[in-house]
C-alpha cells in the first residue's frame, strides 16, 4: 500500500507495508541513514525527525519532533518529514546553525545521538524562533546521550536562548 508523504521537500510514495516504521522506511528503503536506530523502542531519541502536518481542526500546520522508530508509515500520509539531511542549506550545502553550534560546542562525540539532538532543537526553533533557557532544556527531554555528559549539548542549545545572559555560556556570544 502506498503512503503519500513529502520527505525533505521531495514527494515520495513508498510502496511498503503501512506498518513499516518511518525509521525503517527512511533508512532501509529511501537511503536516508542520517536518522539513527539506537534502541528502536522510543527510548533514546536518536531517530528524531520533524513531522509537519495540518491540524484538521485549526487547519494550521503543526511541527512536532517525532521518534521515527515508533511512527508507522501509514500515520505519515500527507505529512512533510524533515530529517537531519534536509536541514542543510540546499544551495551552499552549509550546515544549519543548530548543526554548527553542536559541532562548535563539542556536543557530538560518537555521533549516534547527534541527528536526534539536532532535530529536536531544530523543531523547537520552528515552533519558537526565540526560545528561552527552559524551552531549550525541555526540548531535549526525549534525547539520550551516552558520551558527552550533556553539558556541551545544553550549552550549544542555550546559545540560542533569548535569556542566555541569566546563565552565561562561554563562547555563546
Ligand atoms: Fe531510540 Fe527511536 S531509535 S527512540
Ligand atoms: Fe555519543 Fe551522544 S555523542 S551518544
Amino acid at each position: 500500500m502506498e503512503t503519500n508523504l513529502t520527505i525533505n521537500g521531495t514527494k515520495q510514495r513508498p510502496d511498503l507495508d503501512p506498518r513499516t516504521t518511518l525509521l525503517d522506511a527512511l533508512r532501509h528503503h529511501l537511503g536516508l541513514t542520517g536518522s539513527k536506530k539506537g534502541c528502536d523502542h522510543g527510548q533514546c531519541g536518536a531517530c528524531t525527525v520533524m513531522v509537519s502536518q495540518k491540524n484538521p481542526v485549526t487547519n494550521e500546520v503543526e511541527h512536532r519532533s517525532v521518534n521515527a522508530c515508533l511512527a508507522p508509515l501509514c500515520a505519515m500520509d500527507g505529512a512533510h518529514v524533515l530529517t537531519v539531511e534536509g536541514i542543510v542549506d540546499p544551495e551552499t550545502k552549509q550546515p544549519h546553525p543548530v548543526q554548527e553550534r553542536i559541532a562548535n560546542f563539542h556536543g557530538s562525540q560518537c555521533g549516534v545521538c547527534t541527528p536526534g539532538i539536532v532535530m529536536s532543537m531544530y523543531t523547537l526553533l520552528q515552533n519558537k524562533p526565540a526560545p528561552d533557557l527552559a524551552d531549550i532544556e525541555d526540548c531535549f527531554d526525549g534525547n539520550l546521550c551516552r558520551c558527552t555528559g550533556y553539558r556541551p549539548i545544553i550549552d550549544a542549545g542555550k546559545s540560542f536562548a533569548v535569556d542566555k545572559s541569566k546563565c552565561p555560556v562561554p563562547g555563546a556570544d
